[in-house]
This record gives structure tokens, sequence and C-alpha cells, in this order.
């Protein structure tokens, strides 16, 4: 045998080299193999080495030891070790979930080439960031960590003194009406589609879905096996009149509908709290960044209106701070919370303490309603730049859509050519194609132009450039 590897200890290679001897039936039953003296001055290795490695064989039975006459392969190896059939070398397909079977690929972001303009969708400036802050947020919490903090903790549903700066911050941005305890922490706005679709609706139920929508929601309704009912959206928001007769569960996004932008109206809003209640349905309201909208005061929640309609609402960090952090938030209806706090033990047990502590400190002292109001400022200049671009270089070629709000513009093009050229000349951008629910997307060219993490120059020539 021969030592080689330097990855593995000699140890672990010793008995690596018996093991698979006696599993390719190199080696078998009675068959007597050097004492470790012998075999420690044959590979010039410590005979503790070959010692050890001996003894990990006999505890597993493929050794045995005799007393006073040597080691031997085991001679009552187990049956099939060494059955006669070849080793099966090509694993036979593996049979997947239906959910399993949902999970191609383009589930993931597309990712792009290095070197071009990028108009990210959902993706904040993180260079602006007050790292300086937050570094000594989380110093502080090191520093003196409270054993809690280390520990399993007390409630799921999140570290009390964030439950409680979230309950006061979405009731002050959102009018969003509740008390900490009906506060869910999860690991961004994604892990709250997840346990909400888990804990509110079965395969087969039906749900009615915003189209165009978020696909990573969509994704998981139907990898779910819930009955999807695309739902058309204009420029008021979801057509509330195309609801299907029944539905569980109704998912919006009221204040910046993603990925059109449009914000939906108050007669809308009202439309469909009566027809969620007529149908018994509950209604997922992803708030996911209502916080940017750069001319006029953002529209309040919709959860704020409801009465007497269920609703499960979610806002995340990741736009306001930054998606690496992984911290979202659900709020839901009292009589929800014991599921949804159940659902969170099973998926994860809890949320990082220790950045939910340091949030906990960075809402609290003032630091995120800060940040928001100078991101505000930056990114309405952004996005000004980019209208003024594409005005400037397409004219009546291009139809800005939605709100003046959020993080992308959703752009329409007659030019069909545009994504094909775009590549081409170092420009990355998104068609919403993959936002609409199978078979539906228009012909027309939809571009999502994510402003939020791109300079204005780089704004005006990534547009200078698909012209
Ligand atoms: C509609 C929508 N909801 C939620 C999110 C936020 O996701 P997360 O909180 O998991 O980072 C995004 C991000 O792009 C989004 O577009």
């Amino acid at each position: 045998m021969k030592v080689t590897s330097p990855l593995l200890p000699l140890r672990r290679q010793i008995y690596d080299h018996w093991r698979t001897a006696i599993l390719d039936r190199r080696a078998v039953p009675g068959d007597r193999v050097p004492s470790t003296r012998e075999l420690a001055e044959t590979l010039g290795v410590a005979r503790a080495t070959v010692t050890d490695a001996y003894e990990q064989l006999i505890a597993e039975g493929f050794f045995e030891a005799s007393q006073g006459s040597g080691t031997f392969v085991c001679r009552q190896l187990p049956e099939g070790v060494q059955s006669r059939a070849p080793r099966i070398t090509q694993a036979p397909p593996i049979r997947l979930s239906r959910y399993g079977r949902e999970l191609t690929e383009d589930v993931l972001r597309p990712l792009p080439p290095p070197g071009v303009v990028h108009f990210a969708t959902g993706s904040p400036d993180v260079n602006q960031f007050p790292i300086a802050i937050w570094r000594k947020l989380i110093a502080r919490h090191l520093r003196t960590p409270s054993v809690r903090l280390l520990d399993y903790a007390e409630d799921p549903a999140g570290y009390a003194p964030l439950r409680e700066q979230v309950a006061q911050y979405v009731t002050r941005m959102r009018a969003v009406r509740c008390t900490p305890e009906q506060v869910i922490i999860v690991n961004g706005s994604q892990q709250a589609l997840d346990l909400a679709v888990r804990v509110l609706v079965d395969p087969g139920d039906p749900v009615a879905f915003e189209n165009p929508g978020y696909q990573s929601a969509y994704r998981i309704l139907r990898a779910y096996g819930v009955r999807l009912h695309p739902v058309p959206v204009d420029e008021e928001g979801l057509v509330v009149r195309k609801l299907p007769r029944q539905c569980r569960l109704i998912y919006v996004t009221p204040s910046h509908q993603f990925p059109t932008g449009v914000v939906l109206s108050l007669a809308r809003r009202l439309e469909l709290l009566a027809q969620a209640r007529l149908r018994n349905a509950v209604i997922l309201e992803d708030d996911y960044s209502s916080e940017y909208r750069y001319a006029g005061a953002p529209l309040t929640s919709l959860q704020g209106l409801a009465a007497g309609v269920p609703i499960v609402y979610m806002g995340t960090f990741s736009k306001v701070m930054f998606p690496g952090l992984r911290v979202g938030y659900l709020i839901v209806p009292p009589a929800l919370m014991e599921p949804f706090r159940c659902a969170k033990w099973l998926a994860d047990r809890q949320t990082n303490q220790r950045d939910q502590a340091a949030l906990a400190d960075f809402l609290r002292e003032g630091h995120l309603d800060r940040h928001i109001r100078r991101m505000r400022r930056l990114y309405g200049q952004r996005r000004a730049a980019l209208v003024d671009a594409l005005h400037e270089h397409f004219g009546d070629r291009v139809e800005i859509l939605g709100d003046v709000a959020g993080m992308h513009v959703m752009a329409r093009f007659r030019d069909r050519a545009v994504v094909r050229r775009a590549l081409k000349r170092g420009v990355w951008v998104t068609t919403c194609q993959r936002y609409y629910v199978e078979g539906t997307a228009p012909l027309d060219t939809e571009l999502m132009l994510g402003f939020a993490n791109l300079s204005e120059r780089a704004i005006r020539e990534g547009i200078r450039r698909l012209a």
C-alpha cells in the first residue's frame, strides 16, 4: 500500500486502503493482515498511527483481532458487504418530490458577465450603507454578549427589543396596525413567503396572483402545488374584478407593484378588501420597497385599512439596509401567531440573534430613518437621471410605467431588438418575460431597469449604449 495523499491524515489513509480492499474483494474473510509493527515499519510511520486505523476497522467490523495470533479480515462480514454483484458505479435516478421537480435552475437570479453596465433590479447601493455604525453596534453585542444571544431564542418569533422596534417602525412609516406581539422576525421576506405558503394553503388550493408578478413568490406557490390564478394588472394595480370566484390566498404588492411599479389605487384597495372578505381569503401583502417614493408621501399599507379581513403583511430590511443581512418581518393577525411561530421554529429555529440585537439598536438610535432619508434623495436623483436618459435617447419609442417610487423602472420599448443589442454593447438588462405566468407575456419588449445601484453617470452611459 502507498500512503500519498497530502490532504488526509495517515491514519485515515490506512483505514481507507483496507476498507476499500475489503469492499472490492481484494481482501477476503480470514485473510491475515500485517501486524501494526510490520506495517508501521514498511510505511515508515508511527506504530500508533497504524494501531488507530486498525482499531477503527475492528470497531466497524471489517477486522477482527485474535489474541496471540494476529489481526484478520473479519470472518463474519455482514451479508452484502462483499456480494458478487458488481458494485454499482452509476446511481439510479433519484425520485424528487413535486416541490423538488419544480426547482429548475431558472428560479435563480441570472448573473451578468463581468464589466457590463448592470441595471440590477432589487439591489440597493450597499456602498452607501453606514458600515462603521453597523460594525460598532455588532461589536457592542459581541463585546458584552448577553448569554441569551448565544442560546436558542426564548421565542422563535424574534428578539423582543427588535419586535418592539419593528412594530413602531411599521406603525410610523406604513400605518400598519399592530402590537409587538404580532411581529415575527424572519430571514428576509423570502422566508416570510415560504412560511406563509406552508401555513396558509394546501396543494390544490386556489391562489390569486398578480400577473406579471414576483417570480420568487409564484415559483414557491407553484412548487407547493397550489392552483395558481394569474390576475392581470393595469395602471391602477391588480384588476380586482378579475379575481377568481374562489381563492384561499391573494398575493399583492400594493405600494409598488412588482414588476410594473404601479400603485394599487384607493378604490381598488377597498374593492380588494371587500372581495377578499366575500371569499374568506387571506391577503398576503408584500410591502418590499415602500420606503422609497420620490414624490409626495408614500401610500400607507393595505393592512392599515383592513377590517374583518385577515392580512399577513411582510416587509424586509434588504432594501433599506442591505440584502446580505437577511432580516425581514411578518405582521400577522393574533389568531395566526401560534402556527407562524411554530413554523418558524421548525424551519430554522430563529433568526441570528446578534444581528437582531444590533438591528434593534440601529432602529432605536434613529440610524435607519437617517439612512432612508439620505438614500431617498440619492435614489430619487438616480431615477430622474434614468427617466431623463430614456426620454433623451428613445423619445416616444419608450413608455415608462409605474409610480415615482421603488428601485426600478419598467420600460416598454417599441423596438424589439433592444435586448439582443444590449449585451453586445455591454449592458445587462432583465426583461419582464420571466415575471409573467407562462404563456401570458405580451410581445412588447418590457425591461426592468434597476437604478439604485448605479451612479448617474453609469446610468446615462448604459442608456446611451442601449440606444
Ligand atoms: C416583490 C419582492 N418582494 C420581496 C423582495 C425582498 O426579498 P428579500 O427580503 O428576501 O431579500 C423583493 C426583492 O427583490 C421583491 O422584489
